[in-house]
């Protein structure tokens, strides 16, 4: 693309940010996502730190309102207005949930960190190092509380306990968790009897979206059911783990983890502030435990059941994030290049397809089952980079950037014809534009 070709993109991303802007923080899309999204906003902040430092800073500083004082930072913080959602999650059932905002009660990727770093890049020292000692604390809370409340047996591998966790909600190792534990007899019946029709009178998202782009009314009743047995314990994960018949060691979610520990020990050092030991042995046991979700027949990695102990042999876009995790020998990177070039698997013409082509649950246009996203996109280009594969680099930035500009600012796109499908001027698609256009 040449140079007024790119000035009328970032043009046009600019203006979707602007448009979503609620004075402080973003929302993901005015009509399907009215409140603020934890993973959103920090690819949110990525962007606009080309755009208004200050608003970028400020992106990041308000998700903090939502901060749990154990230290988890919530996946959504809810807007006035929208009582349905407030009233499904009753955030105020757990004592450590704020007082003055309503929040969900489970977390999402932890981009934080990477954020942070990203905009303390534009800074000089002496402002960088202000920012990272502001943010530092809060970050330290979240990192600490993934470890203690999520690794209770310090494996070094944190778990999840609901599908939104992971970010990549109705993705194939979940649905097929789900399916094998967790589906109650009264989902089955309903299943069964194909009496599924009813609930779109209840789903908010297909009033928005064709129902053929979002998940299933089965799917969407099994996370409906996960979210309120979880909300009967309060959020409280060691009362919830003994009876989880759905926790997951969720592949994605861990790479980027083990990624946010890097930036958080980089933020600290440069703020000049040691890490407590506990958490640093902590992080430094996660990079060793990657490996074990490595599988030496599939040559992949793959997410895996706590339970069970059991890898969930399922390849998604998550099977390439090992790469954005940075800890990984150079034979691995290797293979995993070679996945994404594969024409069976990733290389679609508008990649990369959220599941490989070749998956039995492969569906162009399904939300996370086929569909391509910018923000993984935006992930695996770092990923690539870090490891010395600029070319490739380059040409999966070239075609993340036509493709947005082929079809416009949406939510995620048909990797064969690069369709534009989900919500319309959607912020990450935007932010991450621009910060695409800027590297
Ligand atoms: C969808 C995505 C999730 C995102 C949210 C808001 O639920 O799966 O990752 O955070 O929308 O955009």
């Amino acid at each position: 693309m040449d140079k007024e070709q790119l000035a009328e993109l970032e043009q046009q991303a600019r203006e979707v940010l602007a448009g979503n802007d609620r004075g402080g923080f973003t929302v993901p899309a005015a009509n399907l996502y009215p409140h603020q999204w934890l993973w959103d906003s920090c690819f949110i902040a990525i962007g606009l730190r080309h755009v208004d430092l200050e608003r970028a800073k400020a992106e990041l500083k308000s998700l903090l309102r939502g901060q749990w004082s154990n230290g988890m930072l919530p996946n959504i913080i809810f807007s006035g207005g929208e009582r349905r959602h407030i009233d499904l999650w009753r955030s105020w059932i757990s004592p450590y949930a704020p007082d003055d905002v309503a929040t969900s009660g489970i977390t999402q990727p932890p981009m934080l960190a990477e954020a942070v770093y990203q905009i303390g890049q534009k800074m000089k020292l002496p402002e960088r190092r202000g920012w990272y000692k502001e943010m530092l604390p809060a970050l330290i809370d979240y990192h600490r509380w993934l470890y203690n409340d999520r690794d209770p047996h310090q494996q070094g591998l944190v778990l999840l306990l609901h599908p939104y966790e992971c970010g990549l909600d109705n993705t194939p190792p979940w649905i097929s968790e789900l399916r094998k534990h967790s589906l109650p007899g009264w989902i089955r019946l309903i299943e069964k009897f194909r009496l599924s029709g009813f609930i779109n009178l209840f789903r908010r998202d297909t009033k928005h979206v064709p129902p053929g782009q979002r998940m299933s009314n089965v799917e969407a009743l099994a996370y409906w059911s996960a979210l309120r047995r979880l909300r009967r314990k309060a959020y409280n994960s060691e009362a919830l783990l003994p009876r989880a018949l759905f926790a997951v060691e969720d592949l994605a979610f861990n790479c980027i983890l083990i990624r946010a520990s890097k930036r958080l020990k980089q933020i600290a050092k440069t703020a000049g502030h040691s890490l407590p030991p506990e958490l640093t042995e902590a992080m430094n046991r996660s990079e060793n435990a990657l490996a074990q979700l490595w599988d030496d027949v599939h040559g992949e990695y793959f997410s895996r059941s706590f339970v069970s102990h059991k890898l969930i042999e399922e390849s998604t876009i998550a099977t390439l994030l090992p790469l954005y995790s940075g800890v990984i020998p150079p034979d691995r990177v290797a293979r995993l290049v070679d996945l994404l070039k594969r024409q069976r698997m990733f290389s679609s013409r508008w990649p990369v397809p959220s599941v490989p082509l070749n998956s039995p649950h492969f569906d162009p246009e399904k939300y996370w089952q086929g569909p391509s996203w910018v923000n993984t996109n935006w992930l695996i280009i770092n990923g690539l980079k870090q490891y010395g594969y600029e070319a490739e680099a380059a040409i999966l930035k070239e075609r993340t950037l036509k493709m947005v500009a082929k079809s416009g600012m949406y939510e995620y796109f048909n990797p064969l014809n690069g369709h534009p499908a989900g919500a319309a001027s959607f912020s990450w698609t935007a932010a991450l534009t621009i910060d695409l256009i800027h590297q």
